[in-house]
């Protein structure tokens, strides 16, 4: 589906969106509210994997979102993304997400959550269309293409391994 797409680099993908966390924000604990930063993750990733593949682009599906620590009112949160891998419609984004401290000096930035997303990209009809390869450009780049490998393996084992499970127990009934 993409091999006639000459290849991207991975910092052509790379977006940063950033903002103050308010009182809005907050779940009854006092804290910010997952929900909050799931969206803030998939905002930004959406950015990337539009400006990598050059147009629209859905979120297939969340592989991982981990919460390292909380994130209080008054933080400044970066949220880091870029896309790790391609195939011939979806790309994984990688994303991090810091928080500098309002109350903290030095406030140096505290790593609050990461994830990896699956987006594909569509065209008007909302049909998946082909997109650039991603083309690492340093080590890291290779590494996050590889792990990113290793999480689609992962990913369609798991759901043959439900299907298989589904179909055995239909045929029990
Ligand atoms: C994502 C979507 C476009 C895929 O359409 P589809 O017809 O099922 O696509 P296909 O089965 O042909 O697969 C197309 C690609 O999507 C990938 N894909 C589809 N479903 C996926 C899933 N659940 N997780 C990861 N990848 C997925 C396939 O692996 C394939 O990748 P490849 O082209 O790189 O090999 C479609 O399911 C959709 O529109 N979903 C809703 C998305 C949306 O609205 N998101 C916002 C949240 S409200």
């Amino acid at each position: 589906m993409n091999e006639q797409l000459p290849g991207r680099p991975t910092s052509h993908s790379r977006v940063t969106l950033s903002r103050i966390m308010t009182a809005i924000d907050v779940n009854l604990y006092g804290t910010v509210h997952g929900g909050v930063l799931m969206k803030f993750v998939d905002d930004v990733a959406g950015a990337s994997a539009a400006r990598h593949s050059g147009g629209t682009a859905v979120t297939a599906a969340i592989d991982e979102i981990v919460f390292v620590e909380p994130v209080r009112v008054g933080d400044l949160v970066h949220a880091y993304a870029q896309v790790n891998w391609t195939g011939s419609s979806s790309m994984e984004v990688g994303v991090k997400v810091v928080a500098e401290r309002w109350d903290v000096v030095p406030n140096e930035p505290v790593t609050v959550a990461t994830a990896y997303l699956v987006f594909v990209a569509v065209d008007v009809s909302g049909h998946p269309r082909g997109v650039p390869p991603v083309l690492p450009e340093n080590v890291e780049d290779e590494r996050r293409f590889r792990e990113a490998l290793i999480r689609r393996e992962h990913r369609l084992a798991r759901r043959a391994a439900i299907q298989r499970a589904r179909a055995e127990e239909e045929k029990a009934e």
